[in-house]
C-alpha cells in the first residue's frame, strides 16, 4: 500500500493531483506539439499530415470538425481560426448526434476528427460513416496507435504526454495548438493572410508558452475566488468570439470535477432569457481580454452588474475599466484574439481545480466518469 502510494507521487510529480500536474505541463507540452513543426523565422509550418494531403485541405468544400466534450470545445475555437485565417468554411459537430442523423457528407468535405484518447466510441463511429460517404477524415489525436488514429486517412498528432485527469485539459490547449498550424498552413496555401499577418501569428504562437506559462501565475488568485464561490450552486461563463467555446470549456470543467451546475454561454446572448437568472448569488466568469470585442464585453458586464452578479473576469494585465465593474479579476498576458483561447482557458481550469478541492471531490476521477468512452 505504501509503496503504491509512493508510486502514485511519483507519478504526480509532486502535485496533489494528476488535473493540476498536467495544467501545469501546458507550457512544455505545448512547446513540444510546435516543436519541428513551426518555423517561426522562415516562416514554415511542417506537419507531415497536412503537406500529404494538402490539396484535398484547399480543394474543400468545406471542412467538418467532429468531436466529443473538451474536443468538441477544441473543434470550435478551430472553427473560428480556420475560418478567418484561411477562409474555408468551417461546422463544427457533436460526433454522437452526427452519426445519427444521415448528415450530408460528400467526398469534397474534409472531415477533422478530434480526440485525445482516440477511442472515443461515438467519434469513431462518425468518422467510419464519413468514411464511407467519401470524405477524408483527418485524425488530431494524443495517443499513438489509438483506434481513431488508425482509422483516419491522415493526422496530426498532439504531444501532449499521457493526460490521466478525467477532467481534459493539457489535450484542450495542444489540440487548439495544432489546429492554430493547421489554420495558419492553409492560408499560407490560399494567400488568405498577409505575409506579416501569416510571420506575426507564428511568431506570438511562439510565444505562447512563456505567457502560458505566466498565466498560471494566476493559480494563487484563482485559489482565493474559489474559497469565495466553492458553494455556489449554480455559475454562469461567459466569453465572446474565439472565446465563447472557451466559456463553455471553463463551464464543463466545472461541472465534471466540482458538480455544480455551470453554463457556457455567448455573452451577447444574455439579454434573450438567460440574464433572468443572475441574482447576487450567482458567480459569472466572463472572459474580457483587451483584444476582441472588448467594449462589447464591458457593457455586458454592466447588464450583469446592474442586476447585482458577481463578476469574476479574466482581463488583460494591466485592464483598468474592467477591473472597476468586476468583484473579482484574474489577469493575464496579452495575446492576438485568434491566440487568446491557449491563454484564457488557464485561470478557468485552476478555479475548477481549486472549487473541487475545497468541496473534497475526486479531482482525478469524478463520480461517473471515465477517461475515455469508449461505450455509446
Ligand atoms: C473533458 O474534460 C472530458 N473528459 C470529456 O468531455 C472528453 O473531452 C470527451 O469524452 C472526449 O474525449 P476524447 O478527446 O478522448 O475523444
Amino acid at each position: 500500500q505504501e509503496l503504491q502510494m509512493n508510486l502514485e507521487q511519483i507519478e504526480k510529480g509532486g502535485y496533489d493531483h494528476f488535473m493540476l500536474k498536467e495544467i501545469y505541463e501546458q507550457p512544455n507540452v505545448i512547446k513540444d506539439t510546435y516543436r519541428g513543426r513551426l518555423h517561426a523565422s522562415t516562416g514554415l509550418i511542417q506537419m507531415a499530415g497536412v503537406e500529404d494531403n494538402l490539396e484535398k485541405f484547399l480543394n474543400a468544400d468545406r471542412i467538418l470538425i467532429i468531436a466529443c466534450g473538451t474536443s468538441w470545445h477544441a473543434g470550435l475555437v478551430a472553427e473560428y481560426i480556420i475560418e478567418e485565417f484561411a477562409r474555408i468554411p468551417v461546422e463544427v459537430e457533436y460526433a454522437s448526434e452526427f452519426r445519427y442523423r444521415n448528415p450530408i457528407i460528400t467526398p469534397k468535405d474534409v472531415v477533422i476528427a478530434i480526440s485525445q484518447s482516440g477511442e472515443t466510441a461515438d467519434t469513431l463511429a462518425a468518422i467510419k460513416l464519413a468514411k464511407e460517404k467519401g470524405a477524408f477524415v483527418f485524425g488530431v489525436c494524443n495517443v499513438v496507435g489509438s483506434s481513431i488514429s488508425r482509422e483516419t486517412n491522415g493526422g496530426a498528432y498532439t504531444h501532449a504526454g499521457p493526460e490521466i485527469g478525467v477532467a481534459s485539459t493539457k489535450a484542450f490547449t495542444t489540440q487548439i495548438t495544432v489546429l492554430t498550424m493547421i489554420a495558419l498552413r492553409l492560408a499560407k496555401a490560399k494567400g488568405t493572410l498577409s505575409n506579416s499577418d501569416y510571420f506575426r501569428y507564428l511568431q506570438e504562437l511562439e510565444l505562447i508558452p512563456e505567457k502560458v506559462a505566466e498565466a498560471l501565475h494566476s493559480n494563487t488568485i484563482s485559489k482565493e475566488i474559489a474559497e469565495i464561490y466553492k458553494d455556489a450552486s449554480n455559475c454562469l461563463y461567459l466569453g465572446r468570439g474565439y472565446n465563447f467555446p472557451v466559456a463553455l470549456e471553463g463551464a464543463l470543467k466545472l461541472k465534471e470535477i466540482s458538480y455544480i451546475h455551470a453554463e457556457g454561454y455567448p455573452a451577447a446572448e444574455m439579454k434573450h432569457g438567460p440574464i433572468a437568472l443572475i441574482d447576487e448569488k450567482m458567480p459569472v466568469v466572463v472572459i474580457a481580454p483587451k483584444q476582441g470585442h472588448y467594449d462589447k464585453i464591458v457593457s455586458n458586464i454592466q447588464e450583469i452588474k446592474s442586476r447585482s452578479g458577481k463578476i469574476i473576469a479574466i482581463v488583460t494585465k494591466g485592464d483598468v475599466q474592467v477591473k472597476e465593474l468586476a468583484d473579482h479579476v484574474i489577469e493575464i498576458p496579452e495575446t492576438s484574439d485568434a491566440l487568446s483561447p491557449l491563454i484564457t482557458t488557464i485561470p478557468l481550469q485552476l478555479l475548477s481545480y481549486h472549487i473541487a478541492v475545497l468541496r473534497g471531490c475526486n479531482v482525478d476521477q469524478p463520480r461517473n466518469l471515465a477517461k475515455s468512452v469508449t461505450v455509446e
